[in-house]
């Protein structure tokens, strides 16, 4: 099968490259990034999409909090684009492998947050995300929607290398405590999509995928300081201490029982999964 991937210069992109190399050697990757194949062009998706019979989107505007300055640009990438490949998945009867954020929820919740909760987005990247997730639903093409949390990897911008720079350079360093989550390693993700694109005639549908267990970015942090070995002190400060234009979700836990037993998935606890990147990081 061919199978377009868009976004792949980014953290999830970079990691279905490995995934076609391991995992999904059987497939015929095409990789492309807005160079290559801007995704808020319809009739470029058209023409890139034939012949394809899945498409992964890893692109997307996932700055947080610029989008709340750029609402507009975040929805023509995140929504509009997202109809987009829908539009051409349907003509060609390809497969849409889409992924969306835990932070289509409020974070009001005191129990894992399924598929079926209902969404309530607090900031503009949750709305343009949440649109992205209906114009899909909406265009009846093949889709499963994965929604995910917390991406790190050895690529890009992330909280992981964020700390490791930061416990370089201080001596000690505040971070939230109240906010909950569960962080993913791409890796995962990736290779989740993998087995997704291996299944034949998966069934569709929104599902949760994050690595299991649960944490806030303060014990991510000291996990991260841990397994670098860094001397650095990191401490526990409320959300308010660093003020921000979006309000993030306190609670943003996601159940994966789902996907976990539709495709059969054995999903990391996000420490082992920290470790094996930290490794990957500082060359342990
Ligand atoms: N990062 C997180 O913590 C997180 C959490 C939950 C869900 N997600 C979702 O997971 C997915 C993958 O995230 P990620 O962290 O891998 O993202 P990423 O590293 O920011 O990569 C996104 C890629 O898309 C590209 N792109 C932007 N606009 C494009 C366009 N119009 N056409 C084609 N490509 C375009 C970007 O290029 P430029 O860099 O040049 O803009 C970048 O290479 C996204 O859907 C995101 O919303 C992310």
């Amino acid at each position: 099968m061919k199978v377009l991937v868009t976004g792949s210069n980014g953290q999830l992109g970079n990691e279905m490259r490995r995934v076609a190399t391991e995992l999904c050697r059987g497939h015929e990757f095409i990789f492309t990034d807005i160079a290559e194949l801007d995704i808020t062009d319809a009739a470029a998706v058209l023409e890139a999409a034939k012949g394809v019979g899945a498409m992964v989107n890893c692109a997307a505007y996932t700055n947080v909090d610029d989008a709340e300055d750029n609402e507009d640009l975040a929805y023509r990438i995140n929504a509009t684009a997202a109809a987009n490949l829908a539009a051409a998945a349907k003509a060609e009867g390809a497969l849409l492998i889409h992924i969306s954020t835990d932070y289509v929820f409020s974070g009001d919740s005191g129990s894992p947050y399924n598929e079926d909760s209902p969404p309530h987005p607090l900031g503009a990247y949750a709305r343009t995300k949440l649109a992205g997730e209906q114009a899909i639903l909406a265009s009846g093409c093949r889709s499963v929607i994965i929604r995910s949390a917390w991406l790190y990897s050895i690529h890009g911008k992330n909280f992981v290398k964020t700390m490791l720079n930061l416990m370089a350079s201080r001596s000690s360093l505040n971070v939230v405590f109240d906010q909950v989550g569960t962080p993913t390693y791409a890796g995962d993700l990736a290779d989740a999509i993998g087995t997704i694109l291996n299944t034949p005639a998966p069934a569709e549908g929104v599902y949760h995928y994050s690595n299991e267990g649960v944490c806030s970015w303060y014990d991510f942090a000291v996990a991260i300081g841990q397994l670098a070995g860094s001397p650095c002190v990191v401490s526990p400060c409320h959300s308010n201490e660093f003020p921000s234009k979006v309000t993030r979700p306190a609670f943003s836990v996601l159940d994966k029982s789902k996907i976990r037993t539709t495709f059969n998935l054995t999903i990391p606890h996000w420490h082992a999964s920290l470790k094996r990147c930290i490794a990957m990081l500082t060359r342990q």
